[in-house]
């Protein structure tokens, strides 16, 4: 009897959302502020934005081949780009970018749901990478706090749909959105541009000092692809004494909002590294970070960049794969993509329950990997060369 219910649970728990999502967050070239440090770098802030919702990090270094991108992809959850200040059309974290955005485009053509997330910097690089040119407009929003100017169907957003009415009447009353940007993407630009105005659908606008109106979040129509003009991960995590940045309860309550979304997100995702000890050894937990001193105030971590690689790796965009703006394909798209899935569902939960047959027919003699993880304990504080390049 008990063994049907372990079936009937088994049956239900192989078909679940994926709860140890692992994002990965990309690197950048460093800028003057952190030159001294190292020669790429990420803020923490990032990395404990994506963990305060249950997700884990694992740092995508710039500069690596193409090998080195599409192996990690296939082991992560979700990506993050993170705001910066390289360049969106020319820089090692574009080339990186790029990488990922396609291999993701094509994952979720193929019914793999995979989310990828850009903040500031992140999300003006979507708009390059969808645009395949620089379209960005001048603007003065640096430092500035806004209520967000909603569009009239927000709510049917993936991104605002399923938001408490708290969150909502939050960002649209209060300033607790942090802006630290000297361009952006205006909403006629963004109409202007058939591919852009295809992909993303704005969801909510600001005005900078000057007068001019630019998006402030934006979401792909048929992707789980998403943007932010304004920082988040700031209100929690980054003091910087002289930057505006709102760190009231509800300006965090904001952040946590945007942050459990995404983290959701993720948990739709099952690619996974194929041991725990590689799961591990790929954690951003192996390095630590730098704390910079006042006024930035600001963690960051810091990695070599491979040159070599990074002269290699030459940007190669080119048209062949068609990111399918055209309404009739995306149809069948869509009902190529449910039928996908449900048949993977079908055939991993028959997987799942011929293992558990098979486990509990030869129990006793398990090992599990995470036993002979946690007798390895060097492994746990990073290699030397990984400690040395921080120091
Ligand atoms: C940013 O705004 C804060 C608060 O309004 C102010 O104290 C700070 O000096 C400003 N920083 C810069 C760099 O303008
Ligand atoms: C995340 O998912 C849970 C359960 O699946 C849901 O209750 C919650 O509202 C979601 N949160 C956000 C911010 O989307």
């Amino acid at each position: 009897m008990s063994k049907y219910f372990l079936l009937a649970f088994l049956f239900v728990g192989c078909c679940a959302l994926n709860d140890r999502p692992i994002v990965g967050i990309l690197f950048q070239e460093v800028d003057d502020e952190v030159k001294e440090y190292g020669e790429s770098y990420l803020m923490s802030a990032y990395v404990t934005w994506v963990e305060e919702s249950g997700g884990r990090v694992v740092p995508i270094k710039v500069g690596e081949d193409e090998a080195y991108y599409k192996d990690l992809f296939d082991k992560i959850n979700g990506v993050l780009l993170p705001g910066g200040a390289v360049r969106i059309d020319n820089s090692a974290y574009e080339v990186a970018a790029e990488y990922l955005y396609k291999y993701a485009i094509k994952a979720n053509d193929n019914g793999d749901y995979f989310p990828i997330w850009g903040t500031c910097l992140g999300m003006e690089e979507l708009t390059f990478l969808t645009a395949k040119k620089d379209i960005m407009t001048q603007c003065s929003s640096e430092n500035i706090t806004v209520p967000l100017n909603f569009v009239r169907d927000f709510k049917e957003s993936k991104l605002y749909k399923n938001a408490p009415e708290d969150a909502i009447r939050i960002l649209k009353n209060e300033h607790v959105t942090s802006n630290f940007h000297t361009n952006c993407i205006t909403p006629k630009v963004h109409e202007n541009n058939y591919k852009l105005s295809n992909f993303y659908k704005i969801l909510s606008t600001n005005i900078d000092r000057h007068g001019i109106e630019f998006v402030s979040s934006m979401e792909a129509y048929d992707y789980p692809i998403y943007g932010l003009q304004f920082h988040p991960e700031k209100n929690n995590f980054m003091f910087s004494t002289n930057k505006n940045i709102p760190h009231t309860y509800h300006a965090i309550r904001i952040s946590q909002y945007f942050s459990n979304f995404f983290i959701n997100e993720t948990r739709k995702n099952n690619h996974k590294f194929p041991t725990i000890k590689e799961e591990a050894a790929a954690l951003i937990n192996n390095l630590r970070t730098i704390m910079l001193p006042p006024p930035a105030m600001h963690e960051d971590y810091f990695l070599p960049i491979n040159k070599k690689s990074a002269t290699e790796t030459k940007s190669s965009f080119n048209d062949q794969f068609s990111l399918g703006t055209k309404k009739e394909s995306l149809v069948s798209i869509a009902g190529a993509k449910s039928v996908a899935i449900w048949m993977g569902i079908a055939i991993s939960c028959i997987v799942v329950i011929v293992l558990v047959l098979k486990i509990k027919t030869s129990h006793g003699k398990n090992t599990s990997e995470y036993v002979k993880l946690k007798s390895d304990e060097t492994f746990l504080f990073g290699s030397n060369e990984q400690r040395s390049s921080l120091a």
